[in-house]
């Protein structure tokens, strides 16, 4: 297929009101990413070489984000939503520049899969001038009926405008299709709009294909393949769906989880082989994880690097822009963002480092908090290699803590601390000998007294 130019055509115009969200549908995440992306990566990985998305007059969302999912892309307008053969002719000016395949896929069913869009791509490589995906739903009550006879696609009658003789036909239009760019144009131009939703349907393009003597074919796929979300319960069985299979790769590569169901994956997570994920961990978008290290119960990552061997949790959270070296740990109640922690170093309890460095092997104490913020600015703290962050210290940036120094417990250190000294930044101790027995002594003479 390498060799073979292909247009995708993706339909993001056809705006449904059942989400009851003030979000476009097609950017609610599944994975932690829009649906839109899931269905752009899969064309883009089925070997489109351009792509158009066809959208509505709320349009601005999708052209960011087509953006980052496929550089390069067109954006066309279908201001009126007047059917899906309408949809796909707003991309009129990119269909004209000729491909040798067009595919064209709804951007509202997220698990299609690039092996899917290829098999489609195929079958048209191999003489078809119209390929649709077909399937078998449970109920098929709302979907086009494929009418086939010997081996070929004739037509496709959408459920409105169906008899009742081809409305018991259980195989039905998935949606998503492949068409010849040869004859894609010509084809889409005939389609008309006499049918109970007085719509141009795409689906008449088989019905015009074999008018015209051209061959069309269904290729079944499976219902995830064409699993359209329209709603929040959808988007919700959707999103179960793909953690079943993000959570089915990384076995398959090697990673191990103890209890697989209860641990949420992003699309782009990735995770090396023998790196091992124990219950009830979150990982949103933009985690990578190196081989050997270790993701203890109830953790919570999102833009994170984790290094080889570290150790994070139970209870850690990992923000954006976390960076943990090779042996380093993370404990419990421990939360880090915008920062490094170098390798083999610690923050085992209690803590938050935000934007700074721990340098390598030093270790940061229990209730250590790296204050960052001074109302209006973030600043930075560094910490020296192997340098010693006693416990409950306030480390105020913007400060420095030098290689190999020591900062006693309870301190606030707000002035730069050179390479092997200790800082104490803290009321010197007072001690007051016999003054506890003095106090009880006073109480119990004091209570005789009132007899
Ligand atoms: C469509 C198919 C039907 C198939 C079903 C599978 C047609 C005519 N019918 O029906 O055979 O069984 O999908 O789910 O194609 N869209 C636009 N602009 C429009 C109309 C639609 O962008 O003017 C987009 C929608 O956003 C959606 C997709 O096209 O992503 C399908 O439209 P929809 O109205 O859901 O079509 P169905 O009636 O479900
Ligand atoms: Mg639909």
């Amino acid at each position: 297929m390498a060799e073979r130019t292909c247009l995708a055509v993706v339909l993001a115009a056809g705006e449904g009101t059942r989400m009851r969200s003030a979000l476009p549908k097609v950017m609610h995440p599944i994975g932690s990413q829009s649906l839109l992306s899931h269905v752009l990566r899969a064309v883009a990985r089925a070997g489109a070489t351009e792509c158009c998305v066809v959208v509505g007059p709320d349009h601005a969302a999708l052209e960011t984000e087509t953006a980052r999912f496929f550089p390069n892309a067109g954006i066309a307008r279908q201001m009126q939503r007047l059917g899906t053969a309408h949809a796909v002719l707003a991309a009129r000016t990119m269909l004209e520049r000729g491909f040798d395949d067009i595919l064209v896929v709804f951007a509202d069913t997220p698990l299609i899969r690039a092996e899917t869009l290829e098999r489609l791509r195929v079958a048209v490589a191999d003489g078809a001038a119209v390929a649709v995906a077909g399937f078998a739903p449970e109920d098929p009550t709302g979907y086009g009926r494929l009418i086939a006879a010997n081996g070929r696609l004739l037509a496709i009658r959408e459920h409105n405008d169906a008899s009742d003789a081809e409305r018991k036909i259980g195989l039905c239009n998935g949606g998503l299709m492949a068409l010849d760019g040869r004859h894609a144009l010509t084809l889409l131009d005939q389609i008309g709009n006499a049918n109970a939703k007085q719509e141009f349907y795409l689906t008449d393009a088989v019905a015009l294909a074999n008018q015209a003597g051209l061959r069309a074919v269904a290729v079944e796929v499976e219902e995830d393949d064409v699993r359209g979300v329209n709603t929040k319960a959808q988007l919700a069985e959707t999103e179960g769906l793909l953690q079943q299979r993000l959570r089915k790769a990384a076995l398959e590569a090697g990673v191990t989880m103890i209890a697989p169901e209860t641990v949420f994956l992003s699309a782009d997570t990735k995770l090396a082989s023998d790196v091992t994920i124990e219950p009830y961990v979150v990982f949103g978008p933009g985690v990578t994880i190196e081989s050997k290290a270790v993701i203890h119960a109830f953790s919570h990552l999102a833009g994170a690097h984790v290094g080889e061997g570290a150790s994070i949790g139970p209870y850690a959270r990992l923000r954006p822009g976390a960076r943990i070296g090779k042996n380093a740990r993370v404990g419990n109640f421990v939360e880090v963002k915008e920062a490094v922690l170098e390798d083999g170093a610690k923050a085992n309890h209690l803590a938050y480092i935000g934007d700074g460095r721990v340098g390598e092997g030093a270790n940061v104490g229990a209730g250590t908090i790296f204050c960052n913020y001074d109302g209006a600015s973030k600043h930075r703290t560094e910490i020296g290699k192997g340098a010693f962050i006693g416990s409950n210290s306030a480390l105020v940036a913007p400060v420095t803590i030098g290689d190999g120094a020591y900062v006693g417990s309870g301190s606030v250190i707000t002035d730069d601390v050179p390479a092997d000294a200790l800082a104490l930044g803290r009321v010197r101790q007072v001690v007051k000998e016999g003054w506890a027995s003095r106090l009880r002594s006073l109480k119990a003479a004091g209570k005789k007294d009132r007899g």
